[in-house]
């Protein structure tokens, strides 16, 4: 078992460094934000994830699994650091680098004995061969330090369970020691292992996620044209699924993805394109389909009502996606203010992400109109002129269409997910309009 320390308690970091202590390393997560430990060591954790707190508590009470906001402590002793920092986006696209490289020189400074640096954020292809020349520079001891690449394919809201049952680990290494050692590092976790060159390994996360990203686009575009034409984009998504070279997953056409990474490492991959002088149009394409397709609900609305002004208008869904209580990126984001604008008294209901909404949107008069966060979904659309739907949360998808017809003032529906029977609400009598489908 090794001594690993994790720079960073976000998505990546905690989660990595928790799954590490329960395969049975003992680990040592990084954070500046003493609050942030505090409270990790109290058991709580700092990101809302399925299943993460209960294995806060048991690996912190077996001794495995400690948190510091000194660094020094954490990386001098430790066989492996991993970087698991933000890599947020620049205005131009590009990927900022600062944390890593705040962490990759506060390593340099401090390790007394042989060490990997494993980066585990997504960085654009070459960055690690920067971060281990940036190392070197700031070296202190004679000891010997390599980077190796290990990106990270975890889905939020299921981040716990994606690690530790991983359809596989990604090394990035430029040397058989660095490789021996990850692989020794991973062999607990008894998983498919695919080891290769640092660059293709940071490489193939971007190019893994941005496939993703293509293939919700390319389904959105079709949607689009589904309709225009009379096709259904479901049958039609259900009927592409039985051809195992296309796979069911990420088929559902909506109103566009949404998150801290998707929308990120398309801009990256993009802005790594042109700079060396390439034009990614397939990605390209992806960025452009997302960007109309994000206010889509709006745009359908506008048309069906002459204005928003007064309106009590209903959201359902606040998150770029249900389990999560993140709104990066979230189509809510873009949809909300043209509402405001629009004079709309908007009710907004969302499971876990109202609260962070509000520190966006403050509850009462805003711009034109008005928002209030309601803790339930009757609440939202009692009395309302429109309902439009943004995250497909399971008690959405459940709410059967009587309800609509029988509470809202007017049941008109935009629905951003495609989370309702088109039949049922149209037997409710339930003005309805979805992505892809027939009104
Ligand atoms: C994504 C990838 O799925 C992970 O494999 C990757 O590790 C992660 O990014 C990352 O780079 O860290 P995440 O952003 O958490 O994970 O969320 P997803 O579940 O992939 O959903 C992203 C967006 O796509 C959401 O807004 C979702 O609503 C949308 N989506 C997904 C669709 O619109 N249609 C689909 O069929 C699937």
């Amino acid at each position: 078992m090794f001594k690993i320390a994790v720079a960073g308690t976000g998505y990546v970091g905690l989660v990595a460094g928790v799954c590490f202590a329960e395969r049975g390393h003992k680990v040592v997560c990084v954070d500046i934000d003493k609050t942030k430990v505090d409270l990790m060591k109290s058991g709580v954790s700092p990101i809302y994830e399925t299943g993460l707190e209960d294995l806060m508590k048991k690996n912190y009470k077996a001794g495995r699994l400690e948190y510091t906001n000194d660094y020094e402590s954490a990386y001098k002793d430790a066989d492996a650091v991993f970087i698991g920092v933000g890599t947020p986006e620049n205005e131009d696209g590009s990927a900022n680098l600062s944390y890593i490289a705040t962490v990759a020189r506060q390593i340099a400074e401090t390790i007394e004995k042989d060490c990997l640096v494993v980066v585990k954020s997504t960085v654009p292809v070459g960055t690690n061969d920067k971060v281990e020349q940036f190392i070197h520079d700031f070296l202190i001891n004679d000891v010997r330090v390599e980077v190796a690449s290990n990106p990270e394919f975890l889905a939020q809201g299921s981040a716990v369970h994606d690690t530790l049952n991983a359809k596989r680990i990604i090394i990035g290494t430029q040397s058989s020691w660095a490789e021996n050692l990850l692989q020794k590092i991973y062999e607990p976790f008894k998983l498919p292992v695919v080891s290769v060159n640092r660059k293709s390994a940071e490489m193939i996360k971007y190019a893994s996620n941005d496939f993703l990203a293509l293939k919700i686009s390319y389904m959105n575009d079709i949607a689009n044209l589904c309709e225009l034409v009379g096709a259904d984009v479901q049958d039609v998504a259900k009927g592409m699924s039985f051809d195992d070279r296309i796979g069911s997953k990420f088929l559902n056409a909506g109103i566009g993805y949404g998150g801290s990474c998707f929308p990120k490492d398309t801009k990256a991959l993009e802005y790594l394109a042109t700079q060396n002088g390439y034009d990614l149009k397939t990605v390209k394409a992806a960025i452009n389909v997302n960007k109309d397709q994000k206010t889509l609900m709006y745009k359908k609305a506008s048309n069906r009502l002459i204005t928003f002004n007064g309106l009590k208008v209903a959201i359902l869904g606040l998150t770029f996606k249900p389990g999560t209580d993140d709104l990066r990126e979230a189509p809510s984001l873009e949809n909300v203010p043209l509402l405001l604008n629009q004079g709309a008294d908007i009710y907004a209901y969302d499971p876990i992400g109202a609260g962070n909404f509000a520190k966006v949107f403050p509850e009462g008069k805003s711009r034109k109109g008005s928002i209030k966060y309601v803790s339930n979904i009757e609440e939202a659309i009692e009395g309302a002129n429109v309902c439009f739907i943004f995250t497909e949360w399971g008690e959405v998808k459940a709410i059967d269409a009587q309800v609509y017809k029988k509470l809202m003032r007017t049941p008109l529906v935009y629905d951003g997910r495609n989370l309702h029977s088109v039949e049922e609400m149209e037997q409710a009598g339930v003005e309805y309009y979805s992505v892809g489908r027939a009104p």
